[in-house]
C-alpha cells in the first residue's frame, strides 16, 4: 500500500493578507492599458510573490531535498507560480552537495466559469499517470479555492499509488476547506475575492499581469477586456 502523507502535521498558512487590507493602489504600479478599469488593487507585488517563492522551495528542499520529486504542475492557473518555485529549487540544488532529480509534468483542470466554481470538473491530460507510482510527488496549484478540485485532483493522483504526495499552492483562500486539502506549502493565505494575475485568469483574461496580483472585485459582471 503506498504511503501517502498527503495530511502533513505541520502546516503553514502563509503569509496573511487580512480581510481589511485594501491593496495598494494601482497609481503604484504599471500594468497593461487594456485593463485600465478593471482592475481594483493590488493585493500582493511581484517582488513579494518571488521571495516568499523562494522561501517554499527552501523549505521543499529541506522537507524532500533527499528524494527524486515528481512536479505536477497544474494547468493553466498554476504554471507561472511551478515555473519560478522549480527555477528557486534547482538554484537551491546546484549550490548543495546533493542535487535533487526532478521531473515535471503538467496537468490541466477546468472548473471554473466566469468567476464561479462550478461542480464540473474536469482533468485533461492525465489520462495516464501511471509514471507517479512509488514516486514522491509535488502537486504545484496557483490557487486553493473551495478545495474541491484539489480534492478530485488528490483522489485522481493517489489512484496511481505514488509513495507520497504533498500540495503546493502559491494562495489558499480563507474559505471552509476539507482538512485533506490544505496545501502542506502555502504562499498567501487571502481572503474569499477573486484575484487574477500571475497566470489566474477570468475566462482567460489577466493572464499577461504577471507584475503583480490584483484583485477584480467591483467588476463582476463585465466583460474583463473592458467592452460590456
Ligand atoms: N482567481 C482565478 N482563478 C481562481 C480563483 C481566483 O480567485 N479561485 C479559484 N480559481
Ligand atoms: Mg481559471
Amino acid at each position: 500500500m503506498a504511503e501517502v502523507s498527503v495530511r502533513a502535521e505541520s502546516k503553514s498558512e502563509g503569509i496573511v493578507i487580512h480581510d481589511d487590507w485594501p491593496g495598494y493602489s494601482l497609481d503604484l504600479f504599471s500594468y497593461p492599458a487594456h485593463y485600465y478599469g478593471d482592475l481594483d488593487c493590488v493585493i500582493i507585488p511581484h517582488g513579494v510573490i518571488m521571495d516568499r517563492t523562494e522561501r517554499l522551495a527552501r523549505n521543499i528542499m529541506d522537507d524532500l531535498g533527499d528524494h527524486d520529486i515528481v512536479v505536477l504542475c497544474v494547468l493553466k492557473g498554476g504554471y507561472q507560480f511551478c515555473a519560478d518555485l522549480v527555477d528557486r529549487i534547482k538554484a537551491l540544488s546546484c549550490n548543495s552537495d546533493h542535487t535533487i532529480p526532478m521531473r515535471v509534468h503538467f496537468i490541466r483542470l477546468k472548473s471554473y466559469l466566469n468567476d464561479q466554481s462550478t461542480e464540473d470538473l474536469h482533468i485533461l491530460g492525465a489520462e495516464d499517470l501511471s509514471f507517479l507510482s512509488g514516486k514522491n510527488v509535488l502537486i504545484v496549484e496557483g490557487i486553493v479555492g473551495t478545495g474541491k478540485t484539489m480534492k478530485t485532483l488528490l483522489k485522481h493522483v493517489e489512484s496511481f499509488r505514488p509513495k507520497m504526495i504533498k500540495i503546493a499552492g502559491l494562495l489558499v483562500k480563507r474559505v471552509q476547506l476539507s482538512p485533506t486539502c490544505v496545501p502542506d506549502y502555502v504562499g498567501f493565505e487571502i481572503p474569499n475575492r477573486f484575484v487574477v494575475g500571475y497566470a489566474l485568469d477570468y475566462n482567460e483574461y489577466f493572464r499577461d499581469l504577471n507584475v503583480s496580483q490584483t484583485t477584480m472585485a467591483g467588476c463582476k459582471g463585465r466583460n474583463p477586456n473592458g467592452c460590456l
